[in-house]
């Protein structure tokens, strides 16, 4: 391995200006999993920059591989099994390479992945990434270095994170770390551990910091964003996450602002009243409900009734006309019969979600459904329900988008569009993808564009 110098790279800015440099280190970086992990990620190598590390596009041209990885169901998990098989390949003709598995694996199955994997010389948790230099060093002298510590205040608050995305238009900035829900079906509280939220006036900055770098757009991230809460230690005053999102509006007025997961049990009606008064937060929410059936919601730890969720929608559809919904499901979570997968299929279509994310449950080691209930829907079942409810879905996608056409909307462009370089792309406020002949626009334009045509995916027009 190269060795470290202690040059300061840049304290934030944009991973392609740490252009690949022959006298540091490079690190090569992969993520997997949620936004969560995105952000995590970008001060990971915010960290390394710091500590002298440059940054290798390819993993074979790496000193250092970090494969930042999710455990939320089996088949994430596998990914980077297959990727760490990979890895192990590309070690043979590097093999001063040093790999590591940093994130929710690592901290679930922590000295499991060295045991069990030759090419694994790190396991770092969520919390531990300030220590990652040491630990690069360490392992750089043959000693595998394990880290999965989890923390109550970690919040990495104080560092301006290297951010990774293609266009430098749209950006995540973490509000809070962890979870105190304790879905029973959940590994997230066990891999990422209790609740903490960050200091707003950390947040502001990094906000501001965005606005200096050029970015059009930050959505503010946590796994449970309602129940973010800032005591001051000074002045024993709070700050609630309606409170911030009121504050981060009025400090960026040109700047789109998203959120993202909002939890049932806690989206409030200040939230909406907040959103409806302040142009500049996007009309958007996720809503995720994993399941129509009260029955089923109560397994699951979840803290709300099917009554409860569709008073919600009903408050969001009254308070908010023009808002677009999106929500998670889980299909053949244990013991479900087919009347309750029914009463999932009804809640979808008298709400009209927008868009959704639909999974199969996954039974993950340690929770408490796991410990306490019987992951008894056979495969065939579930993935005939799961079909079930991506049919469904998509003709509610391809209904909301028909509701779109002749509209015009504010479309901010995020780039060229993956099939025609004419075209580019962007999303409205209720972030549905449009795309539309380019003409002298460019990414970070809002641009206004009539929709003459849609598929259940996107929105197709022109400008205006
Ligand atoms: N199996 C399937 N889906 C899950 N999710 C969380 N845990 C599991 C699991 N064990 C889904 C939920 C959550 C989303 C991020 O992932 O729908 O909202
Ligand atoms: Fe994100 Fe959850 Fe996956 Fe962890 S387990 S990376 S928090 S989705």
């Amino acid at each position: 391995m190269r060795k470290m110098t202690n040059n300061i790279i840049s304290p934030a800015g944009h991973i392609s200006d740490l252009l690949p440099d022959q006298n540091k280190p490079r690190v090569y970086i992969e993520t997997y999993g949620c936004q969560m992990n995105v952000a995590d990620s970008e001060v990971v190598l915010s960290i390394l920059a710091e500590n002298g590390y440059s940054v290798s596009f390819d993993p074979k041209q790496a000193d250092v591989i970090l494969i930042n990885t999710c455990s939320i169901r089996q088949n994430a998990e596998e990914k980077v099994f297959k990727r760490l098989d990979m890895f192990s390949r590309i070690r043979k003709n590097n093999p001063g390479m040093l790999v590591g598995v940093i994130g929710c694996m690592a901290e679930r199955l922590k000295e499991q992945l060295i045991n069990n994997f030759q090419v694994v010389d790190l396991v770092i948790g969520p919390d531990a990434y300030r220590k990652l230099p040491d630990l690069i060093k360490e392992a750089g002298t043959g000693q595998k270095a394990v880290n999965v510590l989890l923390s109550r205040e970690e919040t990495y608050a104080d560092i301006s994170p290297i951010r990774m995305d293609k266009n430098r238009v749209s950006a995540f900035i973490s509000i809070m770390r962890g979870c105190n829900n304790m879905c029973t079906y959940c590994v997230v509280p066990f891999t990422r551990g209790r609740e903490r939220s960050l200091d707003p006036e950390k947040i502001l900055r990094e906000v501001n910091n965005l606005t200096r770098l050029g970015y059009k757009e930050v959505t503010l991230i946590g796994q449970n964003v309602d129940s973010y809460l800032w005591k001051s230690k000074e002045t024993d005053k709070e700050i609630s996450f309606c409170q911030l999102l009121e504050k981060v509006a009025r400090a960026v007025p040109d700047m789109r602002i998203r959120f993202s997961t909002s939890h049932p049990k806690d989206l409030s009606d200040d939230v909406l009243s907040v959103m409806s008064r302040y142009n500049n937060i996007c009309k958007h929410i996720h809503l995720p409900f994993q399941s129509g059936s009260t029955r089923i919601l109560g397994l699951m730890n979840r803290g709300y009734t099917r009554e409860w969720y569709s008073e919600r929608i009903k408050a969001i559809k009254r308070i908010l006309p023009d808002c677009s919904i999106s929500t998670d499901i889980i299909t053949g979570f244990c013991s479900e019969t087919e009347e309750e997968h029914k009463k999932t299929l009804s809640l979808m279509k008298w709400a009209g979600f927008d868009f959704a994310y639909m999974f199969k449950y996954s039974e993950r080691p340690g929770t408490k459904a796991a410990k306490k209930l019987k992951d008894d829907i056979p495969e065939e079942v579930k993935s005939r329900r799961l079909t079930e409810i991506i049919e469904l879905q998509n003709k509610l996608s391809q209904t909301s988008k028909t509701k779109d056409l002749n509209r015009v909307y504010e479309v901010l462009v995020e780039g060229a569009s993956k099939k025609s370089e004419a075209d580019l792309f962007g999303r409205t406020s209720q972030n549905k993808v449009v795309v539309f002949p380019g003409k002298n626009h460019k990414p970070g334009d809002i641009v206004k564009v009539r929709i003459n045509n849609c598929t259940s995916a996107t929105l197709i027009g022109i400008s205006v």
